[in-house]
């Protein structure tokens, strides 16, 4: 295994950084991209920056020039249900880029020519991701999606899980990062930690917990993974 990780912002990926063991950079396409062993595993440590292009874009170069086998995206998102709180956990079972309409040439969400609207993310990935992450917090296992939006307006979030009701949490990289991953025929796996609730709040509340915990359960668990 060669593994990918990628982080929209560097407060997502602190810790793996200095964790990573021979270190080694590389700076690509406006991207840096650290090599090296975490805890024995090879891996390659990455900022996609924020968007489902620049993390599109990340996801085939890791796998293109960088040559991983695996991919795992860890970040932060807003909550898309009411059972899922600011510090739980989501692992995504299956990713959706809600802003995705080419209707009436295709049903709403459906990407174009691949005949899917909901990505699955890889079985075994995602278990061994789930035990990893036990312990640490509460764990929501379901449907994140992805758009080019920070969602923080209550109107904007009630209209999402109102067209997606089994929603757990939205972002802005995770269901890109699938598509291209199905595309490439790349096992990957989505963890986010929840820092806000994509309400009239959100804004506050994700720069508060970007700034304080957004990396500490991920650290964790990405540890605990590469241990497992
Ligand atoms: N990432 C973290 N919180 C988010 C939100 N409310 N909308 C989109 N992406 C997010």
């Amino acid at each position: 295994m060669r593994l990918g990780i990628i982080s929209a912002l560097a407060e997502e990926q602190h810790g793996l950084l200095e964790a990573l063991q021979s270190p080694s950079r590389h700076v690509h396409g406006m991207r840096e991209y650290t090599t090296g062993k975490l805890w024995e595993i090879d891996a390659v440590c990455v900022l996609s920056r924020i968007g489902k292009v620049a993390a599109a874009m990340t996801a085939a170069i890791l796998v293109e020039k960088f040559g991983v086998t695996h991919i795992i995206f860890t970040g932060v998102a807003g909550s898309g249900d009411k059972n899922v709180k600011v510090g739980d956990i989501v692992i995504a079972e299956s990713l959706i880029q809600h802003d995705f309409n080419a209707s009436p040439l295709f049903p709403q969400y459906e990407i174009p020519l691949t005949g899917i609207s909901r990505f699955a993310t890889d079985v075994t990935l995602t278990e061994r991701l789930a035990g990893a992450a036990e312990k640490t917090t509460r764990v929501h296992r379901g449907l994140i999606a992805s758009g080019d939006q920070f969602i923080g307006k209550l109107t904007q979030i009630q209209a999402l899980k109102a067209a997606l009701p089994d929603l757990l949490a939205v972002e802005m990289e995770g269901a890109a990062v699938a598509q291209v991953c199905f595309e490439m025929g790349i096992p990957f796996a989505v963890i986010r930690t929840i820092s806000d609730n994509a309400n009239d709040e959100a804004a506050v509340d994700f720069m508060h917990f970007i700034k304080t915990v957004a990396s500490r359960y991920a650290f964790e668990v990405i540890r605990n993974f590469c241990k497992s």
